[in-house]
């Protein structure tokens, strides 16, 4: 392996001992940050991922209630509650765990979240005002914890995307989408490529980033891989084994790459220390904009 290794664990431990400084000093004010999060149904994969990001909440000194509903509640019922948790002053961060059953609109119900409290930064106003770098306290919105997690392990290992090529690969509007936009806002030169990309690998061996964001093993192998690339694997699949593993042949790219991110403990600690920042975020705005 010539590759060194992004280490997620890591950097989340550093991250999250700051977020839990910042949670002390506000809780010292009076405020205690909380984090709503909402989960419709008894998918294993979405009850595992909640328990981590609530988990982690209470780890770093953040309040967080964990709401679970019944696969047959309504979305008259799912948005009543995420009103009401709009209005109650010891929410910050609202998050409605997707995808949610077939017979609720989830963009309904994400709208419905207040902007101020988009923690997920999933809101078209959180989209909207990335797109037009406006993130921020009069505007609110927050950056998508799993794009916004990239962009700091980049920043960990000292790489400015300024003046590189990036790839990111998967359009998706929790991954591709936001990822691609913060890399140009960070003056990077952007490629997004996708499903219907005929020949990825002309693209890819050009990058110095390459961020695989597909949900398929393998996407990424060593031959479409520019040496000494970073290379980060947003991916979380079963392989055939049923082991955790990323979009990246991660064994055949890291004899190529210069940086690399593992599957698991590389992208995925990073996305729920992202929702503690982003929730900690709101609770400071919320803190600073009360006299
Ligand atoms: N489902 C898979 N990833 C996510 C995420 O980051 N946030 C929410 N709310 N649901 C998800």
């Amino acid at each position: 392996m010539t590759a060194q290794l992004i280490d997620g664990v890591k950097l989340s431990q550093q991250i999250r001992a700051s977020v839990a400084q910042r949670a002390a000093a506000l809780t010292e004010r009076g405020v205690t940050p909380g984090l709503a999060v909402l989960l419709v149904g008894d998918s294993p994969a979405s009850q595992v991922y909640v328990r981590n990001k609530v988990k982690a909440c209470q780890d770093a000194g953040l309040h967080s209630v964990l709401e679970k509903y019944d696969a047959t509640l309504t979305e008259a019922e799912l948005l009543a509650r995420v009103e009401a948790l709009n209005l109650d002053p010891s929410i910050h961060g609202i998050l409605v765990q997707l995808p949610l059953p077939a017979h609720i609109d989830a963009n309904k119900v994400i709208e419905a979240i207040s902007p101020l409290k988009d923690v997920d930064g999933f809101h078209i106003g959180s989209a909207g005002a990335l797109m037009v770098g406006r993130i921020g306290q009069e505007s609110g919105g927050f950056i998508p914890c799993t794009p916004y997690g990239c962009m700091k392990m980049l920043e960990s290992i000292g790489v400015d995307p300024r003046g590189k090529h990036a790839v990111v690969i998967g359009r998706s509007n929790i991954v591709g989408k936001p990822m691609a936009m913060l890399l140009l806002q960070a003056s990077a030169t952007v490629t997004i490529c996708h499903s219907g990309t005929p020949d990825l690998a002309l693209f890819t061996r050009q990058a110095d980033i390459i961020v695989a964001a597909v949900g398929k093993q393998n996407v990424l192998t060593a031959d479409m891989v520019k040496p000494g690339a970073v290379v980060i694997d947003v991916g979380m699949n079963r392989n055939a084994e049923g082991k955790l593993c990323g979009d990246v042949d991660f064994a055949g790219v890291s004899e190529v790459a210069g940086w690399i991110t593992p599957v698991p403990g590389g992208v995925g600690p990073m996305t729920i220390t992202m929702l503690l920042v982003n929730t900690m975020e709101a609770a400071e705005r919320e803190a600073n904009a009360t006299p």
